[in-house]
């Protein structure tokens, strides 16, 4: 069955309990979750603070995707928190292997977020470390935009440098019914569906179709 991971972000904020709810109802039990800085993109959410309240309301796996410059003076925060996977961006990290280490030592799962138009050999030297890799198919910063589709071909190559490594492959960006089995067909584990999930008039019937298109 494919693994889908509603992100928040398209979520109404006001009532966000019952936002969840609503996803684990459908049998979902992964979330993605959107930290925007401002900086590293140009859009702001949340920081650790909000995470930790998130993780009261909920026991499935948060998948926790900083987009943020210096993430390394926040992973603590973030493990604290209560993230489960901690992903940081190639293109932010000053020191990769170091804040891949720190994320790991703590217990939680560590992963690499590569934007549209950065090249996949940046993640060759860390497949022995990593649980996660994170394709983005649109620019970070926001959600609700058209999916690109050059990066169908970089998808297929992650899966084939992954091989055999226990690695999970997500992809983040303009998935939606029109774009989900494109994605799927690359071999890909994971789809992160936001506007294309939230913003439906019902959820269920959506859902369903994301799954079964
Ligand atoms: C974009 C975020 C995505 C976003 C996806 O920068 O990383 O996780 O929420 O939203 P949709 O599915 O609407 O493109
Ligand atoms: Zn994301």
């Amino acid at each position: 069955m494919r693994i889908i991971s509603p992100s928040l972000l398209s979520a109404d904020f006001s009532k966000l309990e019952q936002q969840i709810k609503l996803v684990e109802n459908l049998g979902i039990d992964r979330l993605h979750i959107d930290v925007m800085d401002g900086h590293f993109v140009p859009n702001f959410t949340f920081g650790p603070f909000i995470l930790k309240a998130i993780r009261k309301l909920t026991n499935s796996h948060l998948e926790t995707h900083l987009m943020m410059s210096h993430p390394d003076k926040y992973i603590d925060q973030f493990v604290d928190a209560g993230a489960d996977t901690l992903i940081i961006h190639t293109e932010s990290s000053s020191n990769i292997e170091k804040d891949l280490i720190k994320i790991k030592s703590q217990g939680v799962k560590c992963g690499l977020a590569i934007k549209p138009r950065t090249s996949i050999n940046v993640l060759k030297e860390y497949l022995d470390i990593i649980d996660y890799i994170l394709i983005m198919s649109v620019e970070p910063g926001f959600g609700g935009q058209s999916f690109i589709k050059e990066t169908l071909n970089k998808m297929e190559d992650v899966v084939k440098i992954k091989g055999k490594k226990n690695i999970k492959i997500g992809v983040d960006g303009g998935v939606n019914v029109k774009t989900i089995n494109s994605v799927y067909k690359t071999g890909i584990d994971i789809t992160i569906v936001g506007s294309g999930l939230y913003k439906a008039k019902n959820i269920k019937s959506r859902y369903n179709k994301l799954l079964n298109v």
